[in-house]
């Protein structure tokens, strides 16, 4: 069979990045550029910076790539690029770039959704195995998703308002500690002790989350200690909500796993960096026969490695777009 060597482009958010990936796993090279050190001074992304950072480097970051993998667009089969969900400003970056690359090398566009993106960052390690439940928990999604086979997605639940990497951020900045804070509170929860006592989130028999509750009492409790004159300790708070996020997530992801009959589990997005998450989940599949894999770590948040696998496998399912491609700042997983 001949090889197939599908160039992704990710701009959804604040990072650019173009990939090559061979058949759907191997990487050959990617190359990311992080706008997070001009955002952190505003403690969070700023949509209009975003979209003018990505201008300047989209056509860096794709000339990199290509020399990273020593290849010429001419050899590229193909071109994946996220359309959406995410920033409307940034995702435009990027798609005019892979439309433009489309028409002059006459190379098949393909769009990704950012989501199917994040689950296929697992095929990069570990071939997916089918049937599959799929936790995507990042900056602005938390989902659950059931696959019966490639690129097949039915959404079981997810969040009815914060996302979970976004309810990380906004407890570290509660904390002082810069955006994006999620992978600080990780470490700083692994040295403190689960003693602040915070409310468990939408705790019902579905597969949706809710974390504004949990996000408010966190705010609400620092706010108390202040006016009580007593000193938050981070490190308490970080576990303390660590702890009950963790408990909650994995108690649903279980409960998706057992109706559906599923005995195999991967994880997808910035929040499956945790280590806790990753730590609990592992023991839980591992007492309930699951099979549990998840990316790795530089795979988990957003790169074009994981838009370019996922669009190997649209590739072969024929979803391919034409140059009225848009973008969409939402868009349902199919
Ligand atoms: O997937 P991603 O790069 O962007 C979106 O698609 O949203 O995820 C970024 C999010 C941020 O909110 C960041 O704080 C969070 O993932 N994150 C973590 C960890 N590493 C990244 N949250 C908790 N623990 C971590 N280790
Ligand atoms: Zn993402």
């Amino acid at each position: 069979m001949k090889d197939i060597y599908i160039l992704g482009i990710e701009s959804s958010c604040d990072e650019t990045s173009c990939s090559i990936v061979k058949n759907g796993c191997e990487n050959l090279a990617t190359v990311i550029s992080s706008q997070i050190d001009i955002h952190a001074s505003f403690g969070g992304v700023v949509p209009e910076i975003a979209s003018r950072e990505h201008v300047k480097n989209i056509t860096f970051v794709l000339e990199e790539c290509l020399t990273k993998a020593n290849m010429k667009m001419s050899e590229i089969t193909a071109i994946a690029i996220t359309y959406g969900p995410g920033l409307i400003g940034s995702l435009l970056i990027g798609l005019e770039a892979a439309k433009t690359l489309s028409f002059i090398y006459n190379k098949p566009l393909i769009p990704v959704h950012h989501i199917a993106g994040h689950i296929y960052a697992n095929n990069l390690n570990n071939k997916l195995k089918f049937p599959l439940i799929a936790l995507v928990a990042s900056g602005g999604h938390t989902e659950l998703v059931y696959m019966k086979e490639d690129y097949s997605f039915e959404k079981l639940g997810g969040t009815l308002d914060d996302a979970i990497g976004e309810c990380y951020d906004k407890v570290a900045r509660v904390v002082g500690i810069p955006y994006p804070g999620g992978p600080s509170i990780d470490k700083l929860a692994l040295v403190g002790k689960a003693t602040y006592k915070l409310p468990i989130p939408l705790n019902d028999n579905s597969y949706n989350f809710s974390f504004s509750g949990l996000k408010s009492a966190v705010i609400n409790l620092a706010h108390n200690e202040k006016q009580r004159g007593r000193d938050l300790i981070k490190e308490d708070l970080a576990a303390s909500f660590q702890t009950v996020v963790v408990d909650t997530i994995s108690k649903k992801t279980m409960k998706a796993l057992k109706d559906y009959n599923v005995d195999n589990l991967i994880i997808a997005g910035g929040v499956a960096a945790n280590k806790l998450l990753r730590e609990k989940l592992a023991t839980l599949c591992t007492e309930n026969g699951v099979n549990f894999t998840f990316p790795e770590m530089k795979y988990c948040t957003d790169n074009g490695a994981m838009i370019a696998a996922a669009g190997y496998f649209a590739y072969k399912k024929g979803r391919i777009a034409d140059l009225n491609l848009n973008s969409k700042s939402n868009d349902k997983l199919n």
